[in-house]
């Protein structure tokens, strides 16, 4: 088992930063791993994610970050250059997990359908994102494909939310559980990440809960 999965299981909820600019990122991961959090995910969807990326290894040290919504060969190269500790894609790129794979770095991609799974398993992974899960069929779709894929575990991201997100982890399957509800863009914009904490430290609460 990777460090990453390790801290997977210690604490299963991956929530996104999304940011343009170090501070914001920073403050935003500062928040997050106040609340109980020690792993997150930069989102590639800023002009600026590599930089926010960079500085939050560079930062806090302490927390596990990834690089998320990576879509080419090349932006894995940069995130794993960034110091990524894992790669996220919203779906299955075989050139994106080689890049990860050659660096023996963790690759999460995203599938939905079997043959998107079998592709993932045969080319050498036993943990996905599912994505998006709860327009993919949620709970029972994941329930259908880990009775064929048994060694599969999962990270259902997608319409995740504090609702359902003890319903996702209490599945033996699912190893982690991604998603934006912990990192609302009002509350950054206003600079309450306060309110992030809040939530990180709920999230987390109910980690602990689904798990025992
Ligand atoms: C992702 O990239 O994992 C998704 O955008 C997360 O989906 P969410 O915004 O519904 O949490």
């Amino acid at each position: 088992m990777t460090d990453v999965q390790d801290r997977l299981e210690k604490t299963p909820v991956v929530p996104l930063v999304q940011a343009d600019d170090t501070a914001i990122a920073i403050d935003t991961s500062r928040a997050l791993a106040a609340g109980g959090l020690g792993v997150i995910e930069v989102v590639f969807r800023t002009d600026r994610a590599l930089e926010c990326l960079a500085a939050v290894v560079r930062e806090l040290p302490d927390l596990v970050a990834g690089a998320g919504t990576v879509l080419t060969a090349d932006q894995a190269r940069a995130a794993l250059d960034a110091g990524a500790s894992f790669i996220v894609s919203p779906g299955l790129d075989d050139a994106v997990v080689k890049v990860a794979q050659d660096a023996s770095v963790p690759v999460y991609p995203g599938i939905v359908t079997p043959t998107e799974l079998q592709r993932a398993v045969n080319l050498g992974l036993n943990v996905v994102k599912f994505f998006p899960a709860s327009i993919a069929g949620g709970i029972p779709a994941l329930r259908a494909l880990s009775s064929v894929f048994r060694s599969v575990r999962f990270m259902p991201t997608g319409g995740v939310s504090v609702g359902n997100l003890g319903d996702f982890l209490s599945l033996p399957s699912v190893l982690a559980c991604g998603g934006s509800w912990l990192t609302p863009a009002d509350a950054i914009k206003a600079g309450h990440y306060e309110r992030v904490t809040e939530l990180a430290s709920e999230a987390a609460g109910i980690a602990k809960n689904s798990r025992g």
